[in-house]
């Protein structure tokens, strides 16, 4: 059910109480061209929430889903970086420590707290991002941490200070945004595997790829998932 449209900032806010995939209803908006610059859709829990790699995201009451819907003019992988430092700040500012596995899933203690999907539809882009606040689900294939574990902070609050994050570090320019992801990330020149085979993490280019090195060659990714 829809609870609300407000204007918070430059941002319009749409709210729902319960709603399929606040990712859907973005990608609805722009079919209907109904979508603005800066809408962003949030709701308190997620009957058909979305992950990366066709993966459910589990999304009961207590934790924050949001869809940001921005102008885009082209696809931009350095966006991806700049939203994981924007995350990554924000739970700073609420005493935590976050680390950054690229290329944007947010970890407390190696658990995973925040996670974002990023879609094209049109002339827009779609960021995906939910922060285990107040639960966090039982994932299969990684352990989940919440972000009430360490601090008591309101699903309200944590948006208030995302959305200023978001402002800053996607206006910020890619030299900056790239040295304090290259802060946050863990596993900097550490052996990682893709694709079923050793690597070492190198870090990102200033295109935005990921460098990982294999013995004596050098190789630039953009979209496949390393483990660690
Ligand atoms: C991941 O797999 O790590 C990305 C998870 C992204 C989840 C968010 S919650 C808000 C938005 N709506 C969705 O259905 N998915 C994204």
């Amino acid at each position: 059910m829809k609870t609300g449209d407000t204007e918070l900032g430059a941002y319009k806010l749409i709210s729902f109480d319960k709603i399929s995939s606040t990712q859907d209803y973005a990608h609805d908006l722009i079919a209907q061209k109904k979508a603005t610059d800066k809408t962003v859709i949030t709701a308190l829990a997620q009957s058909a929430g979305r992950g990366r790699y066709r993966r459910t995201w589990v999304s009961h009451h207590g934790n924050l889903y949001a869809s940001f819907v921005y102008k885009a003019v082209e696809r931009d992988p350095r966006l991806s970086y700049a939203v994981a430092v924007a995350i990554a700040e924000t739970l700073i500012s609420f005493g935590l420590k976050p680390q950054i596995k690229w290329p944007n899933d947010v970890l407390i203690d190696g658990k995973k707290i925040s996670g974002v999907l990023i879609e094209y539809s049109q002339n827009f882009v779609i960021v995906g991002i939910g922060i285990n606040i107040a639960t966090c689900p039982t994932v299969k294939e990684y352990q989940t941490t919440k972000v009430k574990k360490y601090a008591d902070v309101s699903i309200e609050e944590v948006l208030s200070v995302l959305m200023k994050k978001l402002d800053k570090w996607r206006k910020a320019d890619f030299y900056d945004v790239r040295n304090r992801w290259m802060e946050l990330a863990i596993c900097i020149n550490k052996p990682v595997r893709y694709q079923g085979k050793d690597a070492e993490l190198i870090g990102i280019n200033e295109d935005g790829a990921l460098v990982l090195r294999f013995d004596t060659r050098y190789v630039l990714t953009y979209g496949d998932e390393i483990s660690i």
